[in-house]
């Protein structure tokens, strides 16, 4: 009897610790499900940062490549003719901060006798300058060499066929304009 008593009283035992395995068991269940909705939740917010992160760069990226035209480029005074005499050179800073190398290379009194170049190197975005004693721009950064109408001529520019971006001029009478963007690859306005 007492057998029988010992014996139910190890199965109630063995319920009990079954119990107690149960209760293990949804504990573990809750943490697993907790740490599956911390997880889910880490994921989400990744995904939402790289989503929007990479959405702005694409946003800046087409901004560079397809500027909206009208609005984020204007015509701007840049000097008189007489002021500006054939066979000088003058920098001009854009609303948003762009440096414009500008020259005069003929006596001519309309645009074809001006050249206005930027002076970022197209291949990295390092300033380039000019270099009067060898007729050329120079970037410093990788050796690259332009001629005096901004063309590649040696070093990692050349190689890939870039030039430096010319920005377009006007003359209006004894008025020399410079077309220049007002808006900036970020969207922000001068
Ligand atoms: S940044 Fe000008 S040559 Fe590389």
């Amino acid at each position: 009897m007492s057998d029988g008593v010992d014996s139910h009283g190890g199965g109630i035992s063995a319920g009990g610790s079954g119990v107690a395995c149960g209760g293990e068991a949804s504990g573990t269940a809750a943490e697993g499900g907790a740490d599956g909705r911390r997880s889910f939740l880490g994921r989400l917010l990744m995904a939402v940062g790289l989503v929007t992160g990479y959405g702005y760069f694409v946003t800046l990226a087409l901004r560079f490549l397809y500027p909206r035209n009208g609005s984020s480029r204007r015509w701007q005074f840049l000097a008189t003719l007489s002021d500006f005499p054939s066979g000088t050179q003058r920098e001009f800073r854009s609303p948003v901060g762009h440096r414009v190398l500008v020259t005069r290379i003929s006596d001519a009194a309309d645009a074809s006798s001006f050249l206005a170049l930027s002076d970022v190197c197209p291949h990295l975005g390092c300033r380039v300058h000019w270099e009067p004693q060898n007729n050329r721009f120079f970037c410093p950064c990788h050796n690259g060499v332009f001629d005096p109408s901004g063309k590649a001529t040696a070093g990692p520019p050349a190689d890939a066929g870039q030039s430096l971006f010319r920005y377009p001029i006007r003359v209006e009478g004894e008025l020399v304009l410079i077309e220049v963007p007002v808006e900036d690859v970020r969207g922000r306005t001068a």
